[in-house]
């Protein structure tokens, strides 16, 4: 088996193999007692290439084991060149997998859905050998990434695609019996359009629908847009309900407002409650991964729901709270400036709360090296109605991608925060309105880590800040047959 490297950006506390390429997260199903996690996986190498779907599974969200490879392409098969994503469904004592079957020699947006079958809780995965839905429907220049879910009736399915008039869209088929599948037409396609209150666009295309049904309120449709040529960019949502095949919904919202979340899925867990993980990819160069042996992290498990407000919301599974070790930092005061208030040490993975008070800009600064020229800052811009969590001075090396990103932020009442920091990926809710933003940062320091309270000139800044050291998920032994691929 091999181990976690020895490398200051790896996490710990967020779910991957020791080594190789992770994208998306696939097959998310509770199924028989154990939460099961798949995931776009290369196990050749640190590049985005021979994608198999590599497998765990937890009884409880904190330990995890991992199963032998769940999809594997098969040579000279109709998903030869790849085994894309997709989820799974528990049927009885079955799991099936859907999944998006990839042959270069097909088309290069062309990824037909097929399926695959469990008898054995996961442990193996039998492939269906021919394709589910072999023929796109007409007018789809991109076709992928099957979401099935069980309704009242029966069986539903959204695929991810783009349209040749210029609409993104997902394309809603149903079954009786998982077997048979009938398209019933676009559930939702549209022209590109803003997100939010921001200028970036929904895309040509969506990836990885996820469809989160109304509990009693609104249904969610999520999606990862995806643009030529530059492929996928962000996570958006829409908020509506569906009227006959259609989902009638308002203007897009952001699913994170981060830059390094993309391709998250749903997970339906036992009493009604909805999981999500999302994909964290590199903000770094490719040669830095490839020399580190690995690349991609998830998220880690998030409840989800539509609030009574109509929005979508989010926040760490309440079972991550037990990963908390000792609480480093118990901070609580006012400062006026203009010197920084020093909140304590923290190590390279902490759970951190604040609730923050300014009459101005202000926030947290974490320091990653002694000399403080390195930092991570978590501003409140009340003049902007934004929290602004910025990484241009997160790394003194120069491969690491900075930016500063946004998130708005309520004015005029205390601002609770929540932050997940792992070595190398920050994820910030923002409490009050379940609002969550992603990013990866890939601090050089070899010291201790430190927070500080921050203000602006002439900004008086009340602050309570708690920080626990976040310990690492438990990664079982791989069983004989996982054992070699792991
Ligand atoms: C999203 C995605 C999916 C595709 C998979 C391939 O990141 O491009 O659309 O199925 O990754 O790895």
């Amino acid at each position: 088996m091999s181990t976690p490297p020895l490398d200051p950006h790896y996490p710990v506390a967020h779910l991957r193999p020791p080594r190789n390429w992770v994208n998306d997260p696939n097959g998310l199903v509770f199924h028989d007692g154990y939460y099961h996690v798949s995931y776009q996986y290369n196990p050749y190498g640190a590049t985005h290439a021979n994608l198999h779907w590599g497998h765990f599974r937890s009884p409880d969200l904190l330990s995890w084991e991992p199963l032998p490879i769940a999809l594997s392409p098969t040579p000279g098969g109709v998903d030869g060149d790849g085994c894309f994503s997709g989820n799974a469904v528990t049927d009885g004592d079955r799991l099936v997998a859907f999944y998006s079957a990839h042959l270069v020699a097909r088309s290069p947006q062309h990824q037909p859905v097929t399926c695959a079958v469990s008898h054995n809780g996961g442990t193996t995965f039998r492939p269906r050998g021919e394709l589910l839905i072999p023929e796109l429907p007409e007018g789809c220049t991109m076709y992928r990434d099957p979401y099935v879910w069980r309704d009242v009736d029966g069986w539903r399915m959204l695929v991810g695609a783009a349209l040749a008039d210029g609409r993104a869209a997902t394309l809603l088929y149903d079954s009786p019996d998982l077997e048979t599948w009938t398209y019933r037409g676009p559930f939702v396609a549209r022209h590109p359009e803003p997100i939010g209150d921001t200028l970036e666009l929904t895309g040509e295309g969506w990836e990885c629908p996820q469809y989160l049904p109304a509990a009693g309120g609104q249904a969610a449709l999520i999606f990862s847009t995806w643009t030529e040529p530059t492929g996928p960019m962000r996570v958006a949502a829409l908020i509506g309900e569906e009227q006959d095949g259609h989902f009638k919904a308002g203007a897009p919202v952001w699913a994170d407002h981060g830059p390094d979340c993309y391709a998250p899925a749903l997970l339906r867990a036992p009493g009604g409650r909805w999981l999500l993980w999302g994909w964290s990819w590199e903000a770094r160069d490719q040669a830095w991964a490839v020399a580190g042996g690995w690349a991609g992290v998830l998220t880690v498990p998030r409840e989800i729901h539509v609030g009574g407000d109509g929005t979508l919301r989010q926040r760490p599974a309440t079972e991550l709270l037990a990963l908390r070790g000792e609480r480093t930092v118990q901070a609580e005061g006012t400062t006026h400036g203009p010197e920084p208030v020093q909140l304590g040490s923290v190590g390279r993975a902490f759970d951190l709360t604040a609730r923050l008070e300014p009459t101005g800009t202000a926030g947290l600064r974490l320091l990653t090296t002694p000399d403080g020229s390195e930092y991570l800052d978590i501003r409140l811009d009340p003049d902007a109605g934004e929290l602004v969590v910025d990484r241009d001075h997160a790394s003194l090396d120069t491969r690491a991608h900075g930016g500063a990103y946004r998130m708005p932020c309520p004015t005029g009442q205390p601002v609770d925060l929540r932050m997940v920091v792992d070595h190398s990926i920050a994820e910030v809710f923002l409490t009050s309105t379940g609002q969550v933003l992603t990013l990866r940062f890939y601090p050089t320091g070899q010291g201790a880590w430190r927070l500080q309270a921050r203000t602006a000139p002439g900004t008086r800044l009340r602050y309570v800040v708690d920080a626990w050291e976040l310990h690492p998920l438990v990664i079982k032994t791989p069983t004989a047959g996982a054992a070699e691929q792991y």
